[in-house]
């Protein structure tokens, strides 16, 4: 079979590219190794996490929260196993969403494993060892990612697990260690501290989520904390030994080696970062150069160093999120096109998903000070918003940074609820370049969180808030 270009990986970075290069009139296969399409994001990644999120979120409202809201319940009881079948279905939703996309946009799925035999043959290789050749004008590459786990933390998917399996536990733990106080950790390990288990965070840095904004780690360990979380800063695991139903953790502190921690908990979850997947994928049979990292190196235009070789996602350099693959897949698909697309790395937000959310869009102000930028802060907590107050969701903050001069926004951090949401303006405001004081000038709705944004930029403009 001929094509004009083959994507290998169907994640979105891959499923988005095979789409766009169907529209632009490219006859369009895809191949992935599993089943089902969507990726790590769909299937293992962004979807079911979410839905245990929103699911166990649920649960901690109605046993911390109805009876102060007027709401009297009695027996309220979990049943876990419920809980995941429903992820289980909005994943399977997902995936029969994709598989239309693709139908829709005649586009060709080949399901097995996608390897270069030379620069315009692609073999797929079926889980029963059956193959068949592609020829390819042009192809992407979008193999995405999978998690690092040291070979010294005896990584056993029973006891020693990932997020893959932390998704599909059906008896709740009574404690749960997490390595790692990144994206992951934090929000698998949220799902759990809410649903009752106890829940300890090691993490190596001195703070959580070190590539935010450092306002935003403070507030969301704050947070984190009164929900019961316990965090070990500074703190290097030197010893994950899983035994049947348990698993022994050493950490020894990084200010005095003499200091160690240990547990003896029912799960130790690893969650300290993700490496590229490029195996057996015969990057060697045609030259393409990787990093240290095992990234694939591109140029600015995506490519590889083998000319109508492109790479996009998790595979390449940048931050590790659905939204950058995808934003890269359309990117790829029409400069293949001849089309002249750009992307704006900077304002590509990043965002949290625990209770409250967290979101940062721009430079930090850790990067701002790096760069020696002059520029003005202006904070607004969620505790003075009259809608948080209606929902009892008072933590948080939102930190509106702009030039000292011109005032262009240059990055806005957020806390609280619904920030994942509320990001987007920023984004917007960014990629216009408005200055704090358009943001402090436009009408927010009242009562909203919204507001806190306005208010932040009332702030940076001229300390001038109105509500505090
Ligand atoms: P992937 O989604 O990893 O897809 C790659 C696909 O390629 C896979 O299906 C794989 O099987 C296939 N493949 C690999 N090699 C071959 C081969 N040789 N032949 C055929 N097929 C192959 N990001 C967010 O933006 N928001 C979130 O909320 C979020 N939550 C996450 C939660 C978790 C628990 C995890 C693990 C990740 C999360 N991410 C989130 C990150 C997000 O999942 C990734 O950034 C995203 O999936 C990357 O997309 P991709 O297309 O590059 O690769
Ligand atoms: P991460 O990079 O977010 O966090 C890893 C954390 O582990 C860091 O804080 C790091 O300092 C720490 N760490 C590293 N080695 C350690 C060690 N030996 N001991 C203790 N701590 C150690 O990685 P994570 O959480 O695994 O997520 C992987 C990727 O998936 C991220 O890049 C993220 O972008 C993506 N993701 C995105 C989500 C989202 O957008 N909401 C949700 C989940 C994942």
């Amino acid at each position: 079979m001929k094509f004009d270009v083959v994507v290998i990986g169907s994640g979105p970075g891959g499923y988005v590219a095979a789409i766009r290069c169907a529209q632009l009139g490219f006859r369009t296969a895809i191949i992935e190794r599993y089943p089902v399409l969507g990726g790590t994001c769909l299937n293992v990644g962004c979807i079911p996490s979410k839905a245990l999120l929103d699911s166990s979120e649920h649960f901690h409202i109605a046993r911390e929260k109805f009876t102060k809201h007027g709401i009297d319940i009695s027996g309220l009881k979990l049943n876990l196993p419920q809980m995941i079948k429903r992820k289980g279905e909005v994943v399977l939703d997902n995936n029969k969403g994709v598989e239309f996309l693709m139908k829709k946009n005649k586009i060709e799925v080949l399901t097995g494993h996608g390897s270069f035999v030379n620069k315009n043959t692609i073999r797929v290789t079926t889980a029963d060892g059956s193959t068949q050749e592609l020829e390819a004008d042009k192809v992407i590459i979008a193999t995405g990612s999978k998690p690092i786990v040291p070979a010294n933390f005896n990584y056993d998917k029973k006891r020693v697990i990932t997020s893959t399996e932390a998704l599909n536990i059906e008896k709740l733990p009574a404690s749960m260690l997490v390595i790692g106080g990144g994206v992951i950790g934090l929000e698998l390990g949220s799902v759990y501290a809410r649903l009752g288990t106890e829940v300890h965070v090691v993490e190596y840095l001195d703070r959580i989520i070190p590539g935010m904004d450092s306002d935003c780690s403070r507030e969301l360990m704050k947070s984190l904390k009164s929900l019961g979380m316990q965090f070990h800063l500074r703190h290097a695991v030197t010893e994950v030994t899983p035994s049947k139903n348990k698993v022994k953790v050493v950490a020894q502190s990084r200010d005095d080696e003499a200091k160690t921690m240990e547990w003896n908990v029912d799960y130790c979850l690893v969650a300290i970062g993700r490496r590229p997947y490029t195996d057996q994928l015969g990057l060697e049979n045609v030259g393409i150069k990787t990093d240290a990292k095992g990234r694939i190196e591109v140029d600015a235009h995506l490519q590889t160093t083998v000319p109508g070789i492109y790479a996009i996602g998790d595979v390449i350099q940048g931050a590790m999120l659905a939204h950058k693959a995808e934003e890269e897949g359309v990117f790829v698909a029409e400069t293949m096109a001849g089309e002249h697309p750009h992307i704006n790395y900077n304002l590509i937000p990043g965002v949290v998903y625990t209770w409250p959310e967290v979101a940062g869009v721009g430079y930090t102000e850790e990067q701002l000070k790096e760069m020696g930028t002059p520029y003005k802060s202006g904070k607004f907590p969620f505790r003075a918003l009259g809608r948080a107050r209606a929902s009892m969701d008072l933590d948080g903050m939102v930190k509106v940074l702009a030039h000292k001069e011109t005032d262009e926004i240059l990055g806005v951090h957020m806390v609280g609820a619904r920030v994942a949401d509320m990001i987007a303006e920023a984004v917007a405001l960014m990629e216009f370049r408005a200055s704090a004081e358009d943001v402090a000038r436009m009408s927010h709705a009242h009562p909203t969180y919204t507001e806190a944004m306005k208010e932040a930029a009332l702030a940076a403009t001229g300390n001038r808030p109105l509500h505090l």
